[in-house]
């Protein structure tokens, strides 16, 4: 059988917090601790990206999303 945990790192630099990042993290872990994603998903808080512009970054798997929501990273989520 296939584990499929997904790693998913959240950038929790200033610029990014300021974008919503900690809001956005709880969100996540809110949605992903219900069926279907529970138990799917990994969080790792990161340090900037270097990419401030685009706050908040969120990396799902080897997919970058910019300037992201909730709503964007599930769907990446759902994709990968
Ligand atoms: S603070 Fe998130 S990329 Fe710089």
């Amino acid at each position: 059988m296939k584990h499929s945990r997904k790693l998913i790192f959240i950038c929790t630099g200033s610029d990014c917090k300021k974008a919503g990042a900690k809001k956005l993290y709880k969100e996540l872990k809110e949605i992903t601790a219900q069926a279907p994603h529970r138990g799917s998903c990994k969080f790792i808080k990161t340090k900037c990206m270097d990419m401030c512009k685009t706050a908040p970054n969120v990396i799902v798997g080897d997919h970058f999303c910019k300037k992201t929501t909730a709503e964007k990273v599930l769907m990446e989520i759902k994709k990968s």
